[in-house]
C-alpha cells in the first residue's frame, strides 16, 4: 500500500523545496492536491488561527468523503491539530482566493511544517487548562450534547472543532466518567456527514427498547446543519462506545432557518417520549412512542421572558419543591444575545407540563437565570441520572468573545457538574443550582493559601468583601452586600483582559435571602461561586498572567481553602 502511496505521490508532486515535508501538487493561485500517506498513525496540521480557512475536501477511491475546514499556515504555525491517516486518501484544498496577497501557495509553510506522526500529545500543558474540569484534549468546544448515565459512568459527548481551536467542522466528541471530576476521552461520537455538520442534540437510553435498536440502546438526536437544520438520529447497542446513524434520516424537518438542539425525555406521567427543541425565540415540544416518529404538541415562548436574542439548547423536567411535596416542572432556555451582562446566558421558567403543552406559571415579562456569570451556557442534563439526580453542565464561555481567549491547543472547558432542584423565596419558585455532589469527594487537605485549583469556603455574618489576588497585583474583587441582597464579582482587573472589550464586568446576582456560606470553585481559568444552599450561581473566566495566591477578606467572614486533586 505504501509503494502505490509513493507512486500516485510522486505523479501528483510538483518541485518543492528540498525541506518540504509533504510534496502536493499546486494545481493553481490558491489550489492544490496531496496525496496523504499512510505511512504513520496521523498527519498533523499546522495551523495559523489569524488565516481563513482552506476548504479540504477528502477523496478516497474517487470519491469525496468528507469535508475539513482549517486555517492553515501560511506565515507561521501556533499549534497542531492530527488528522488521522487511512488509505489511499487525496487532499483537495482549496485556499481563500485573497490567501495569495501573503506570497505564492508554493510558499505556504503549511507545505514545510506538516508532518507524519505515530503521536500527538493530547492536553498540552497551558497555563489556563483546568484540571478538575471537562476540557477537550486538543481544539476547540462549545456545547455539552448527548448526555447519559449509565452503568455507573458519566457520558458527555460535545460540540467538537476536531481541526482546530475555533468553531468549524461540529462533531460530537466523547468523554465518559465515574466521578463527573476525572473524564476519559472516548472514540468521537458523530462525525459530518452529507446531511450537515452535527450541531447539539441529547442522548437518551431506551431502556424498553421502543425505537426498535433493542433494549438500553442509547440514542441520540441531533441537529444536521446544513444551508437549512433538520433533526437526526443515531443509536449505540454496545454501551455508548460507538455510534450508528439511523438510515432514514433526518427524522424532522422545518421550514423555518433555526430549527435545533433536540432534547429527549420519557415522561413517566404521561407516558410518552416528549421532545423539546429551540425554533427561532420559541422552544416546540413534540411526542412519540418510538423516538423515530414525532408529533407536534405546542409551542411555548411567545412573548415570554428574555427575547434578546436566539433561542438555543432547551430542556424539560420535573422537580419537586424542596421543603414541600409539590413538583412542578422547569423549561431551560439558553439564549444569545440577551444574557444580564450581554451575550450568552440561561434563562428558565417554571410552570407545568402534561405531555403536550408547558404553562408558565409568572407573568410574561419575568426573566429567571440560572447563572449570574458572564461563562454560563448551553446548559442542559444527563439522562438516567441516578436516585432521579437533575445534574446539568454548561459550557464555561460566552459567544462574545469565545473564539478568542487566549488558550491555544484548547478552547473551552465545562463548568462543574450541578445538582438543581427548586425553592421557594417571595412567593415565586427558583431553581436552586449547587455543585453535583461528587464535589464534595474530590476536597482534599486544607491549605494555608488559594492555588491554580482549590474549593474556598466562606461563612459569611454580614456583609464581606473578598479579593484574590497575586504577586503582580491582579485581582478579583467579590462584594456581598447583606442590605441589598446582592453578590457581585469584579473581574476588571484579573489578568488578560484585553482580548475583547466585552470580557472586563462586573457580574452581580441577587442573593435570594441571607448569604451563609459561599463555596468558590477555582480551576487555573474560572471562578464558580456557589451560595451552599443553591440559591445563587455566579460562573465566570478570568486570565491571571499567575494563578492567585493571596486572599484577602473584610467584613464579617472567613475563609477555609481546600487543594482539590
Ligand atoms: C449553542 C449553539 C447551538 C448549536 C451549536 C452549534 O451554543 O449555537 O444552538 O446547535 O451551538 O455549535
Amino acid at each position: 500500500m505504501k509503494n502505490s502511496a509513493f507512486a500516485l505521490l510522486s505523479a501528483l508532486s510538483f518541485s518543492m523545496a528540498a525541506q518540504a515535508q509533504v510534496a502536493p501538487a499546486i494545481l493553481s493561485e490558491h489550489h492544490a492536491m496531496l496525496r496523504v500517506e499512510n505511512q504513520k498513525k496521523y498527519l498533523l496540521l499546522p495551523v495559523e488561527e489569524k488565516q481563513e480557512n482552506a476548504h479540504i475536501r477528502i477523496v478516497r477511491d474517487n470519491q469525496l468523503v468528507g469535508t475539513i475546514n482549517c486555517r492553515l499556515a501560511i506565515d507561521k504555525v501556533d499549534y497542531y491539530v492530527p488528522y488521522e491517516t487511512r488509505d489511499g486518501e487525496l487532499f483537495d484544498i482549496a485556499f481563500a482566493a485573497n490567501s495569495r496577497a501573503t506570497g505564492s501557495i508554493k510558499g505556504f509553510t503549511c507545505w514545510n511544517k506538516m508532518k507524519y506522526a505515530d503521536e500527538f500529545t493530547e492536553k498540552v500543558s497551558d497555563k489556563f487548562r483546568p484540571a478538575y474540569h471537562h476540557t477537550p484534549g486538543h481544539g476547540w468546544m462549545n456545547d455539552p450534547n448527548g448526555m447519559f448515565y449509565k452503568d455507573g459512568r458519566w457520558h458527555l459527548c460535545y460540540q467538537w472543532n476536531p481541526y482546530a481551536s475555533y468553531w468549524e467542522n461540529m462533531t460530537w466528541g466523547h468523554s465518559s466518567s465515574a466521578d463527573l471530576i476525572h473524564w476519559t476521552p472516548e472514540p468521537t461520537a458523530l462525525v459530518p456527514d452529507a446531511l450537515g455538520t452535527i450541531f447539539s442534540g441529547s442522548a437518551v437510553v431506551d431502556k424498553t427498547g421502543s425505537a426498535g435498536f433493542g433494549k438500553d440502546a442509547i440514542v441520540l438526536m441531533y441537529t444536521s446543519a446544513r444551508e437549512r437544520q433538520t433533526q437526526s438520529m443515531a443509536y449505540s447497542t454496545d454501551g455508548g462506545k460507538t455510534f450508528t446513524k439511523y438510515a432514514g434520516n433526518p427524522i424532522l424537518t422545518a421550514d423555518i432557518p433555526d430549527f435545533r438542539d433536540p432534547k429527549m425525555f420519557w415522561n413517566a406521567d404521561a407516558h410518552c417520549w416528549n421532545l423539546i427543541l429551540a425554533s427561532g425565540q420559541e422552544m416546540w415540544i413534540y411526542s412519540s412512542a418510538n423516538l423515530r416518529e414525532w408529533k407536534f404538541e405546542s409551542a411555548f415562548g411567545h412573548g415570554y421572558g428574555n427575547h434578546g436574542g436566539v433561542w438555543e439548547c432547551p430542556d424539560l423536567m420535573k422537580m419537586k419543591v424542596e421543603g414541600s411535596d409539590e413538583e412542578k416542572w422547569m423549561l431551560i432556555c439558553n439564549i444569545n444575545p440577551g444574557g444580564p451582562f450581554g451575550g450568552s446566558a440561561t434563562q428558565y421558567f417554571i410552570g407545568s407540563f402534561d405531555g403536550h403543552e408547558f404553562k408558565c406559571e409568572s407573568a410574561p415579562g419575568v426573566t429567571k437565570w440560572m447563572d449570574y456569570g458572564k461563562d454560563h451556557y448551553a446548559t442542559v442534563t444527563f439522562d438516567n441520572a441516578p436516585s432521579g439526580r437533575h445534574v446539568a453542565m454548561a459550557w464555561m464561555s460566552n459567544w462574545q468573545y469565545a473564539n478568542q481567549v487566549p488558550t491555544l491547543q484548547f478552547r473551552s472547558a465545562n463548568t462543574i457538574a450541578r445538582d438543581l432542584g427548586l425553592y421557594s423565596y417571595n412567593g415565586a419558585t427558583y431553581c436552586s443550582v449547587k455543585p453535583a455532589v461528587e464535589m464534595d469527594a474530590a476536597r482534599g487537605a486544607e491549605i494555608a493559601s488559594p492555588a491554580a485549583r482549590c474549593e474556598i469556603v466562606v461563612t459569611l455574618k454580614g456583609d464581606a468583601r473578598i479579593t484574590l489576588k497575586n504577586r503582580l497585583g491582579e485581582r478579583v474583587t467579590m462584594t456581598y452586600d447583606e442590605a441589598e441582597g446582592t453578590f457581585d464579582m469584579d473581574r476588571r482587573r484579573s489578568g488578560n483582559v484585553g482580548f475583547s472589550d466585552a470580557f472586563p464586568c462586573v457580574t452581580s446576582a441577587p442573593t435570594h435571602g441571607r448569604l451563609r456560606q459561599l463555596r468558590l470553585f477555582i480551576d487555573h481559568s474560572s471562578i464558580e461561586a456557589f451560595d451552599a444552599d443553591g440559591r445563587m450561581a455566579m460562573t465566570n473566566l478570568v486570565f491571571p498572567s499567575e494563578p492567585y495566591s493571596r486572599i484577602e477578606i473584610k467584613g464579617k467572614a472567613k475563609a477555609k481553602i481546600y487543594a482539590i486533586d
